[in-house]
């Protein structure tokens, strides 16, 4: 499960607020974690003042984390459920999807998409997902996830680069760029990749770099304030 708000905590990099949303059943199984691990809850109490604090079996609500079980694909519900626990549109956002649009159908990461264009004053939406997934090694990666009963529903706008810039930009973000991993892989600080791979003896490069070229980091921006979010890149 995700750890960004502890290693942004323990950077003293954490955000006004932070939260997180999944399905029941996730929501459920992390709070339970959360509880029973104090390097988990601590962090959690130390950013925490006042009388506020709320958790139960599907949220955990705190000054500066918030964990909440909604369906993304239920907007009008997910910014309900946030605007309890104190989101503040007015603030700049960055909402950040790992591998989640993917199991939506386009109808549906499209109103995903829309409603955080409109929502928030100036925002940055990053997704990390599928891309390529019209050539022969997406196809394999699509039957063996179909084998596991695993469907894509959204596979349709991770073919390429340009259609995963196209849902956003068709989706009311301003701007929008994606870089597959292999590109991202080339931007990391070269002497850290040599010394890590250095440690890590890889046999399977080739593979390793199929696998990147079939995912990309996209990013959007929508910036009312003209704060210029726009010209964040890497
Ligand atoms: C690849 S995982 C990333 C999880 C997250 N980064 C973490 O480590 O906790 C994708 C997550 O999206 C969630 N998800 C998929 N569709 C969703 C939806 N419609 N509403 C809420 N969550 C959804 C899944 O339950 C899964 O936990």
């Amino acid at each position: 499960m995700d750890t960004m708000f502890w290693r942004l905590k323990d950077e003293n990099l954490l955000p006004k607020k932070y939260f997180e949303v999944d399905f029941p059943m996730i929501v459920a199984r992390k709070i339970y974690t959360i509880k029973s691990k104090p390097p988990l809850s601590k962090p959690i109490m130390e950013s925490h003042s006042g009388e506020s604090f709320l958790i139960d079996a599907h949220s955990l609500d705190s000054n500066r984390y918030s964990i909440l079980a909604a369906d993304l694909r239920d907007t009008a519900e997910l910014e309900k459920k946030l605007k309890t626990f104190n989101m503040d549109t007015q603030l700049p956002t960055l909402l950040i999807a790992e591998c989640v649009l993917v199991y939506m159908t386009p109808p549906q990461s499209a109103s995903l998409l829309k409603w955080a264009a409109n929502t928030f004053q100036a925002a940055m939406f990053i997704n990390y997902e599928q891309v390529n997934m019209a050539d022969r090694f997406g196809q394999i990666m699509i039957e063996n996830l179909q084998r596991r009963q695993c469907s894509l529903a959204g596979v349709e706008a991770c073919k390429s680069l340009d259609s995963q810039r196209e849902r956003l930009l068709l989706n009311g973000w301003e701007t929008a760029n994606a870089f597959d991993m292999m590109k991202v892989y080339s931007c990391l600080p070269q002497a850290d990749v040599r010394r890590i791979e250095g440690l890590e003896f890889l046999d399977e490069k080739e593979l390793l770099e199929q696998l990147m070229q079939h995912y990309c980091i996209c990013w959007a921006t929508k910036d009312r304030c003209n704060l210029g979010l726009s010209s964040i890149t890497f």
